[in-house]
């Protein structure tokens, strides 16, 4: 079953942060880095191993790009979290790096994390020196002013636009703060490989778009219990979002055709993709 697959892989994953961690000196800054890798649905990680995993590549050099994303995405959450940006204080049911410590200590164990995935990308068990540095480019690339900063300077400046965001800004909105991470996730096992990208690209867009439809909706129609976070909030920040464009049913309209074009994007690997054919039906399933 996906759940038992993905919570084998959030396990490799966690145990493979406490032993990267283990090596630093036990200052506050690291409790905090410690405190944001905690916990998490480990979707990035998860789609790092298993298109690895297609493509013949060991796991335990998997397991280095898998952590370095969840490294990378949890210094994404701990910024998007602080007062100047979604000001939240929970995630992922805890308090926020910044309410558990403070803003400074969040920004630096943020600025650590990325730093800790570039490393880890990078790391010799990793694979090839061709394979690390092709991985630490399109990782930069990704995570950058072309990719994930991207999308939340879009994100932030959406929120006191003049007049509503259009379907392709909205689009290249969440391309940018969510997509480009996940995208770089599942194309990690064919570039771990030295083999074509290609043929998951279509996969791996429409599966980023369809995970932020599905956060977006689950802003109005999750409780913080579950989700882990506060919801209720995207409206009232004026927030873009594609619910705030085409409303819930749209919404849920467009990420059921995503996860239908995701999932037609796979038909080249028959059988053996079985497991990101399920990854796609639970993005947009998801309640956390
Ligand atoms: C939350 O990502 C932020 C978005 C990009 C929507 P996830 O929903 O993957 O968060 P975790 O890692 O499971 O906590
Ligand atoms: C965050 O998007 C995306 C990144 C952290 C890059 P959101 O702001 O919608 O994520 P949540 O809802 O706080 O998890
Ligand atoms: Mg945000
Ligand atoms: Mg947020
Ligand atoms: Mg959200």
């Amino acid at each position: 079953m996906l759940k038992d697959q993905l919570e084998r892989a959030a396990a490799s994953v966690a145990a493979h942060f406490e032993t990267v961690l283990a090596r630093f000196d036990d200052l506050p800054v690291v409790q905090a880095m410690r405190h944001a890798t905690n916990g998490g649905k480990r979707l990035r990680g998860f789609l790092v191993l298993e298109t690895a995993r297609l493509h013949g590549i060991d796991p335990a050099a998997a397991i280095w790009p898998a952590t370095a994303i969840e490294a990378l995405h949890a210094y994404s959450l701990v910024h998007d979290d602080l007062p100047c940006m979604d000001d939240d204080d929970l995630r992922r049911g805890q308090p926020t790096v910044h309410r558990k410590w403070d803003e400074a200590t969040a920004v630096l164990a943020g600025d650590a994390l990325q730093s800790l995935a570039f490393e880890l990308v990078t790391a010799p068990q990793a694979g090839s020196a061709d394979v690390r540095a092709d991985l630490a480019r399109t990782l930069a690339i990704a995570s950058g002013a072309q990719g994930m900063v991207l999308g939340q300077a879009l994100d932030i400046a959406a929120e006191t636009a003049a007049t509503p965001l259009s379907l392709e800004e909205i689009t290249a909105l969440q391309q940018g703060k969510t997509g480009a991470l996940i995208a770089w996730s599942a194309l990690a096992g064919p570039r771990m490989a030295g083999a074509d990208t290609a043929p998951l690209a279509a996969y791996a867009t429409a599966l980023g778009l369809a995970f932020q439809i599905a956060d977006d909706i689950l802003d109005i129609e999750g409780d913080a219990a579950t989700v882990g976070k506060a919801t209720g909030k995207d409206s009232d920040a004026g927030k873009a979002t594609f619910v705030s464009l085409l409303g819930l049913d749209g919404a849920k309209r467009r990420a059921d055709e995503l996860m239908d074009s995701a999932i037609d994007a796979l038909s080249i690997y028959g059988n053996d993709a079985d497991t990101l054919r399920d990854t796609a039906r639970f993005v947009v399933t998801r309640t956390s």
